[in-house]
């Protein structure tokens, strides 16, 4: 699909989809929503946890790898960082985003680019304290049990890809998650989060990023 390069309200860059009508990440700032819903919300919820494992739905221009990376570069934390890709972006295409020319991301420049060129999945050292393992699979095929303390869900939204909100992936996504696990969205919609509590889920409606009123939180009880 073809894709071109929008600048959001926070003054960063993403992709918008034309076929799709859809963007990467929230026009109202694309750094500001990755920093609030999977740092703030999600990340932040297991700070004093040494050693987590996160999944992630739909890894597109690594920016929430990035921003992760970044959170825990002052911390003694240490992530498996797994991420599902169903239809991968090339280097070239991300590197335009220009993410990392920001003040706040520029330390991680190479380390950003090994994130993209790095091979498939296999777990790979990006630094010592960040290991990624890549995924070229559909989200509906995963088997994962009992693996995951918290989970990125960042698939394209519902009324673009209603069939990656359904309760039978979020039944997957239950059982990938270990017990207390947490799953972060930026959606907040009715059916979504129907869906989410019919499988099992508790569920917390939370204030979204700046120009979104809402966003949900999930826990495995
Ligand atoms: C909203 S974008 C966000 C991507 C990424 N987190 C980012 O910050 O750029 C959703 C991503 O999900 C991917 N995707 C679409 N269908 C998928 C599927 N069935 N399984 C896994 N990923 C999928 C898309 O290619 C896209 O990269």
């Amino acid at each position: 699909l073809k894709k071109e390069i929008i600048q959001t309200i926070d003054g960063s860059y993403t992709l918008f989809v034309p076929e799709l009508d859809e963007t990467y990440h929230s026009k109202h700032g694309a750094i500001q929503e990755s920093l609030h819903v999977f740092i703030k919300e999600g990340l932040q919820f297991f700070s004093k946890q040494n050693e987590l494992s996160i999944l992630e739905i739909g890894f597109g221009t690594g920016l929430n790898a990035l921003t992760t990376l970044l959170e825990i570069s002052n911390s003694k934390q240490r992530i498996k960082y797994t991420s599902l890709e169903a239809y991968p972006l090339t280097f070239g295409e991300v590197e335009k985003l220009r993410y990392t020319d920001l003040a706040l991301l520029k330390p991680f420049s190479t380390e950003f680019e090994l994130m993209h060129t790095c091979e498939w999945n296999n777990f790979i050292e990006i630094t010592p304290e960040f290991q990624l393992k890549k995924l070229n699979i559909k989200l509906q095929e995963v088997s994962f049990r009992n693996q995951f303390d918290l989970i990125y869900f960042d698939a394209f939204a519902p009324q673009v890809q209603p069939d990656l909100w359904t309760e039978d992936v979020f039944t997957l996504m239950y059982k990938s998650l270990k017990p207390n696990g947490v799953l972060v969205t930026y959606c907040a919609k009715g059916s979504v989060k129907r869906a989410l509590k019919a499988v099992g889920f508790e569920l917390q409606s939370i204030p979204g990023p700046p120009g979104k009123r809402e966003m949900s939180r999930a826990i495995k009880c």
